[in-house]
C-alpha cells in the first residue's frame, strides 16, 4: 500500500516533528490535538524551530492542524496514523478505539510511545487494527535523528507492516531498526544504559563533569555532550521518569537495576528546578548575574557551582577507543568500565532481545550518534583481548562465550560479501534494505586500496564499479593528506573505474581546511607553504571537476568552507536532505581560495537574475560570501546556487551512496566532463558599490574595522581584481587571485586574531 495520507495525533515536542517530517517528503498530513488551537499553536512553533524542523518554508503548508472533536473523520481515508499523545495508556486506548471504527480497511495504525509495551497497547484492540498496528518510536528532533524503531509482535501482518518499513526508509529518510516489543526497544535500552554506567562511574572515579565528558565523548566517538551535558540536554527530570520505567518493566536480575538506582543528586537537583536546560541549569549552568555570561559546572561533591574550564587529559581528538582503553590512569580506567558494561550488557541482549546484534550498533550510531556500536568497537578490540581484560569474577554472557568456544569473530567475509555471526545459524549474510551500499559495512568486509591518516579510498560496486574517497578526521577537516588522497582517487580511476564518490559516515561530511594549519603557518610567515597548499587543494578539485569521469559528492552534516568547496567542484552533488552547505571563510577574516569564489562566480553568471551583467554577478556573490550565508537543506541551497540542476537530494543518509552509484552507472556510457569556465568580471567599478554596503554594515555595527578590510578583499576578488568587463579570465586566473588575496589577509594580526578566537571558542571574533 502507497502511504500518502497520514494523520498525526497528538502536536506536542514529538507529533510536531513527525508531522514536520512528513511535510518534508510533500505529503500531506493532518495534525490533531484536544483543540485546534493547540495543534495550532503546535505549528506555530514548527514553523520557528531551531535548527528547523522543516527543509524549507513552502513545506508548511502540507500540514493541517485540527482537533480530535472536530476532525477524527480525516482518518477515513489516512493509510496511517499516528498517535503520539501523552504518555498515558488510557488515553492511548480511548483514541485507538475511536479509530478503529474510522480507520479504512488496511490502514496502518501507530503509537510513538517511548514505554509502554506494545502487548498492553493492543489487548483490547480488535483483531484487523492488531494487525496493522505497531509502535513507531521516532528520536527527538525527528527530522535530524536517523533512527526510527518500528517494533511489531507476532499478531501483525507482515506484509502491511513492511509498508510502513519501506515508507519510514524511503520517504521519510530513517534508519528503520524492526525491534521485538521488550522494555526500551533497542536504543533507550542500551543507550540508556550507557548512560548510566557512565554517570555513576564517573562518580565511583571521582571525575569531575567536565573530566567525565571530555572521556565518554569524542575520544570514544560519542558526542561531544558526554554524559552530564546529554543529561542537562535531555532533561534531569526526564531521565528521572524514564529510569523509573525502566525499573518497573525490567526484571530484578537485570544489570540495570544496579546502575538505574534513584540518586540523592539527581533528586536534589529535581527539587530545586536545576531540570537541565529547560531549567535553570543542572549539571552546568549559564551564570548571568554579571555582565558576562559564565559557563559554570556543578560539582557535585558539595553542590556548589564554578566556572567550567576547558580540561586537556591528553587524549585523542577523534575517536580512538583503543588508545583511550589502553591508558593505565583514572581516564583510561573510566573508559574501559563504560565500555565493557555497556558491551557486556548489549551482548547479553543477543539472541532474547535480538538475533541481530548489528541492529543495536544501528540503533546506537542512528539514535545516540554513537560513531560506532558496541560491537563494531568490541570487533576492533578484538573479543580474546576483550575477554582476557576482563575481571575473573564477571561473568560472561552466552553470546560472547559462544564466540569464544566457536573461536568466531563478529564478521567474515567470503567472496567479497561480508557475513555477521547469528547465534542459531552461525553466520548469516549482512542484509540491509534493497540497494543500500554501506560505507561502514565495506568497512568491516575489506581493506582500503589506499589510505593515510587523514582519508582512505575504498573499491565499491552496486550497478556501476567505482572508488569512494573516505575523509575520516576531526570534523572531517581537510589537509594536506586528504588532498593527497583526492589525487591519488583521481589516478586510480582514470582507467580502471567508472567513477568516484566522495562520502563519509560521519556527522560531518567536512567543517572545512583544518584551521590549526593554517594558524601555525601563519604566526610563523610561512606563506609560501600556504601559497602551496592552496595550490595543491585548487588543482586536485580542478582535476576532479574536468575528469573524464564523473566524481559525485554525498554531503550530510556540515558541508561548509573547504569542504562546501570540494562537493562544489564535483560533477554531481547527492546532498542528504539535513546537510547545511555555504562558505563561511569570511567570518575567520579569509576568503574561499579553495575555488570558491571562483566556483560560486560560475554557477550565478547564467542565473536569470543576473541577467549577464558582471556587475550584478560580483554583487550577489560579494554578499553570499560576504554574510558567510548557508543553506540548511539542499531545496535552500538550491535556490543560493549551491546545488546545481543536475544535483540531487537524499532523504536517507543511508541511501547516498546508492544514489551516487546510480548517477555514475547512468553516465557511464556518454559522460562528457565539464568544460573550462571563462569569466567576465566588472572590475573596479563595482568596488564603490560594495564600499557603500561595508560601510552601512559598519554603521549598523554588524561589521567592525576588520570586517571593512576583509569585505574590501572580498570585493576585489570578486570584481575580478584589476580587470575590465571585456577582458577574459580563466578559472586559473580567479584561483590565483584567490590565493593572492587569502594570503594578504592571513598575513594581517586581525585574521589570524579571528582564527585563534573561533579555535579557541568555536565562535567568530568581532574585530
Ligand atoms: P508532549 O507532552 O510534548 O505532547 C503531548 C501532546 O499530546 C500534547 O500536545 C497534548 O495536548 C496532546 N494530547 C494529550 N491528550 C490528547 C488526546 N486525548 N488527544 C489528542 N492529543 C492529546 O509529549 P511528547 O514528548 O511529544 O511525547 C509524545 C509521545 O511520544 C509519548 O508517548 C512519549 O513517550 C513518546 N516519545 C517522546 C520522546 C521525547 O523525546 N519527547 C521520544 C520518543 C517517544
Amino acid at each position: 500500500m502507497k502511504i500518502s495520507k497520514v494523520v498525526v495525533i497528538g502536536s506536542g515536542t514529538m507529533g510536531s516533528g513527525i508531522a514536520a517530517q512528513v511535510a518534508n517528503a510533500g505529503l500531506q498530513v493532518y495534525l490533531l490535538d484536544l483543540t485546534t488551537e493547540i495543534a495550532t499553536k503546535a505549528c506555530e512553533r514548527i514553523k520557528k524551530s531551531r535548527p528547523p524542523l522543516l527543509m524549507e518554508e513552502d513545506n508548511f503548508k502540507h500540514i493541517i492542524p485540527g482537533s480530535i472533536e472536530n476532525d477524527m473523520e480525516t482518518i477515513k481515508d489516512a493509510d496511517w496514523v499516528v498517535e503520539a499523545v501523552v504518555e498515558r495508556i488510557d488515553i492511548k486506548k480511548t483514541l485507538y478505539s475511536r479509530i478503529d471504527k474510522l480507520r479504512k480497511p488496511g490502514a496502518l495504525v501507530s503509537s510513538n510511545t517511548s514505554s509502554i509495551p506494545l502487548k498492553v497497547l493492543t489487548e483490547d484492540m480488535s483483531q484487523e487494527m492488531k494487525e496493522v498496528f505497531c509502535i513507531t518510536h521516532f528520536f527527538n528532533p525527528v527530522r535530524y535523528m536517523r533512527l526510527l524503531e518500528l517494533v511489531i509482535g507476532s499478531q501483525n501482518d507482515k506484509e502491511k507492516i513492511n509498508d510502513l518499513v519501506n515508507f519510514g526508509d524511503k520517504t521519510l529518510g530513517k534508519t528503520v531498526v524492526v525491534c521485538n516489543d521488550s522494555p526500551g526497544f533497542l536504543g533507550n535500552r542500551v543507550g540508556v544504559y550507557a548512560m548510566q554506567v557512565a554517570m555513576t562511574e564517573a562518580f565511583n572515579f571521582g571525575l569531575t563533569v567536565e573530566e567525565a565528558d571530555a572521556v565518554f565523548g569524542r575520544p570514544l566517538g560519542i558526542p561531544k555532550t558526554g554524559i552530564f551535558g546529554l543529561y542537562d540536554l535531555i532533561g534531569i527530570d526526564l531521565m528521572a521518569d524514564v529510569l523509573k520505567s525502566f525499573i518497573k518493566e525490567l526484571p530484578t536480575s537485570d544489570p540495570f537495576h544496579i546502575v538505574g538506582k534513584e540518586l540523592p543528586i539527581i533528586n536534589q537537583l529535581i527539587a530545586d528546578g536545576y531540570t537541565g536546560r529547560k531549567g535553570k541549569g543542572g549539571f552546568f549552568r549559564m551564570n548571568k548575574t554579571s555582565d558576562v555570561k559564565i559557563l559554570e559546572s556543578l560539582n557535585y561533591q558539595n553542590n556548589t557551582y564554578h566556572e567550567s574550564k576547558k580540561v586537556d587529559l591528553g587524549l585523542p581528538d577523534v575517536m580512538d577507543v583503543m588508545n583511550v582503553i589502553k591508558r593505565d590512569d583514572v581516564y583510561g580506567k573510566y573508559a574501559w568500565s563504560i565500555m565493557k558494561k555497556t558491551i557486556l550488557y548489549a551482548s547479553s541482549l543477543v539472541p532474547d532481545v535480538t538475533e541481530n546484534f548489528n541492529d543495536i550498533d544501528d540503533a546506537m550510531k542512528c539514535g545516540f550518534n554513537w560513531s560506532k556500536g558496541p560491537f563494531e568497537i568490541l570487533n576492533e578490540i578484538g573479543i580474546e583481548n576483550f575477554v582476557s581484560k576482563l575481571n575473573q569474577d564477571e561473568e560472561i554472557p552466552s553470546f560472547i562465550k559462544q564466540l569464544i568456544d566457536q573461536k568466531n569473530s563478529l564478521f567474515r567475509t567470503t567472496d567479497n560479501d561480508l557475513e555477521y555471526f547469528h547465534p542459531q545459524q552461525s553466520y548469516m549474510p549482512m542484509k540491509r534494505a534493497d540497494g543500500i551500499i554501506s560505507l561502514s559495512d565495506i568497512k568491516k568486509a575489506s581493506k582500503p586500496i589506499y589510505t593515510n591518516a587523514s582519508a582512505s579510498i575504498w573499491e565499491m560496486s552496486g550497478k556501476s564499479k567505482f572508488i569512494c574517497v573516505e575523509f575520516h578526521t576531526k570534523a572531517n577537516a581537510l589537509d594536506g593528506l586528504t588532498n593527497d588522497c583526492l589525487m591519488k582517487a583521481y589516478d586510480l580511476c582514470n582507467d580502471k573505474y567508472d567513477g568516484i564518490v566522495i562520502a563519509n559516515d560521519a556527522m560531518q561530511f567536512s567543517a572545512g581546511v583544518n584551521l590549526n594549519y593554517f594558524y601555525d603557518r601563519a604566526v610563523n610567515k610561512e606563506f609560501k607553504d600556504i601559497d602551496i597548499f592552496l595550490n595543491n587543494f585548487q588543482q586536485s578539485l580542478y582535476q576532479l571537476q574536468h575528469a573524464k569521469f564523473p566524481v559525485v559528492s554525498c554531503p550530510s552534516g556540515l558541508a561548509i568552507g573547504g569542504g562546501y568547496e570540494v562537493i562544489s567542484q564535483t560533477s554531481f552533488i547527492a546532498a542528504h536532505s539535513n546537510s547545511v552547505l555555504g562558505l563561511v571563510e569570511s567570518l575567520v577574516g579569509l576568503i574561499p581560495a579553495g575555488g570558491g569564489c571562483k566556483e560560486m562566480l560560475r554557477r550565478w553568471a547564467n542565473h536569470s537574475d543576473i541577467k549577464n551583467d558582471p556587475k550584478q554577478l560580483a554583487l550577489k556573490v560579494f554578499n553570499l560570501i560576504g554574510y558567510a550565508t548557508t543553506a540548511d537543506s539542499p531545496i535552500k541551497a538550491k535556490a543560493q546556487q549551491f546545488l546545481g540542476e543536475q544535483d540531487i537530494m537524499v532523504m536517507s543518509k543511508d541511501r547516498l551512496i546508492e544514489e551516487a552509484d546510480k548517477i555514475i552507472f547512468s553516465n557511464k556510457e556518454n559522460y562528457s566532463s565539464l568544460d573550462s569556465a571563462t569569466f567576465s568580471l566588472p572590475g573596479s567599478t563595482v568596488m564603490s558599490d560594495m564600499m557603500d554596503i561595508l560601510y552601512e554594515l559598519k554603521d549598523k555595527k554588524v561589521i567592525g574595522e576588520h570586517g571593512i578590510e576583509v569585505g574590501k578583499k572580498l570585493g576585489y576578488m570578486l570584481s575580478g581584481g584589476n580587470t575590465t568587463p571585456s577582458t577574459i579570465l580563466t578559472e586559473q586566473n580567479l584561483y590565483d587571485l584567490e590565493r593572492e588575496i587569502f594570503i594578504d589577509l592571513i598575513s594581517q594580526k586581525p585574521t589570524q586574531q579571528r582564527i585563534r578566537h573561533t579555535l579557541d571558542t568555536g565562535k567568530p571574533l568581532f574585530n
